[in-house]
């Protein structure tokens, strides 16, 4: 029995019963409904298995899909990376129903806010709640940095905002400023009924693609700094706008967590491999061996300071464990590319989703 009820709680209130409450008690546990209560149990320790039941779309069936993460038709030969389902230790995850998913939200908006892998995840439910129900009418608009993908009769809306440092980057006279104590971004965020956020990749940025001149902190404007601190002080003022606008009534919020990348072989015992090319299974068992990055730390103290809720999807550890997940060669640059950073979809993202689902459930 490897239910959540399994701990000192239980044990202390079961010298109190006779046997034959303990046995209704235990009935639903034997008929084997573990799954129930997902919500209530770690959903992020686990490990990884083989399950032919997956993926649970395949990437052919998803029109929409954008080219950067369709392994399969840019090439990629073996499948296997798509058929491995999340185990979690202590519970099982109710399997992804997406008649079930549009039905509570109907009249709802979900909105991804954050970088690429935001737009990983976004395009991830987008292909499973299609996938589903193909014959659905769907809509898919732009307006500016928002991306809205709308199931038309259902009322529901699945919507991506760019937005990859979540505080504002502003152009001045001296150039292009970002403000790690600003957040007027924030403006499209506002009547959303479930917020995902996802910040971390564009912190290390430097040279032709980092986005911004100068960095302002306080009152104070420099043209670098510790790159960590600033990643932690922007937490802390999206942090702060969490606690003065968000009504937990209405909005549901969570923080998608630090998606890792696979260039270093050392980290998984193949000191040789500079990235995750010709990578075809998932680590076995549940630890990495190249441990956590540290922005993880950082994040979870920032988010261990915000008062009103905001649910991590701690999502680290199980994608560490998935070097075979990326697009390596068979992503947007093909075969001069070299993308260990995003994820193939069907893939890892759509684990991502499917835990999501199980915390709104
Ligand atoms: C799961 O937990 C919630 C909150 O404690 C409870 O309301 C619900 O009845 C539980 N569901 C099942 C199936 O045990
Ligand atoms: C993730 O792994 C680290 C060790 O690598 C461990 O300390 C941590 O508890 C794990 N987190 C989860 C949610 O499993
Ligand atoms: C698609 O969405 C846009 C913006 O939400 C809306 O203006 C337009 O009428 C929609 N089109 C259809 C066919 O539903
Ligand atoms: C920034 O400058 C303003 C006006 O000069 C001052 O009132 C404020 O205290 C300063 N803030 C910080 C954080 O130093
Ligand atoms: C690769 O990982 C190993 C082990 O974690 C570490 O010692 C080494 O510094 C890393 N190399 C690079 C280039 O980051």
């Amino acid at each position: 029995m490897d239910g959540f009820w399994v701990g000192s709680s239980f044990s202390a209130s079961a010298s109190l019963l006779n046997i034959s409450a303990l046995l209704l008690l235990l009935l639903p546990l034997v008929m084997g409904n573990v799954e129930a209560n997902a919500s209530e149990c770690d959903m992020f320790t686990g490990r990884w298995v083989l399950d032919q039941s997956y993926p649970l779309y395949d990437s052919a069936s998803c029109p929409f899909i954008e080219r950067e993460f369709s392994c399969k038709k840019n090439g990629r030969p073996d499948l296997e990376y798509t058929r491995y389902r999340w185990q979690p230790r202590e519970c099982n995850l109710a399997r992804f129903n997406a008649l079930k998913f549009l039905k509570k939200f109907r009249g709802k908006s979900i909105m991804f806010v954050g970088d690429s892998l935001s737009r990983n995840q976004w395009q991830s439910l987008t292909c499973m709640l299609h996938s589903s129900v193909p014959n659905a009418k769907y809509n898919i608009t732009r307006v500016e940095d928002v991306s809205i993908f709308s199931f038309t009769n259902y009322g529901v809306k699945v919507m991506l905002d760019r937005n990859v440092y979540l505080v504002d980057t502003v152009m001045e006279k001296i150039g292009r400023v970002l403000k790690l104590d600003s957040i007027e971004g924030s403006k499209l965020w506002k009547g959303i009924d479930f917020l995902v956020f996802n910040t971390w990749h564009w912190w290390n940025r430097r040279g032709p693609t980092q986005p911004w001149d100068y960095i302002q902190i306080g009152n104070t404007t420099l043209k670098d700094m510790d790159r960590m601190v600033a990643f932690e002080r922007a937490l802390t003022t999206w942090g702060k706008w969490v606690d003065a606008n968000i009504d937990p009534a209405k909005t549901m919020v969570f923080f998608q967590g630090i998606s890792p990348s696979h260039y270093n072989g050392s980290e998984w015992y193949e000191p040789g491999a500079k990235s995750c090319v010709q990578q075809k299974q998932p680590l076995s068992g549940s630890t990495y061996p190249g441990g956590l990055p540290p922005a993880v730390a950082v994040l979870k103290r920032a988010l261990s300071k915000i008062k009103k809720p905001v649910k991590l999807l701690d999502v680290t550890n199980l994608s560490l464990l998935r070097k075979d997940g990326h697009p390596s060669i068979y992503g947007l640059g093909g075969r001069t590319g070299m993308d260990c950073s995003h994820w193939c979809l069907a893939g890892v993202p759509d684990t991502w989703n499917e835990i999501l689902y199980n915390f709104i459930l």
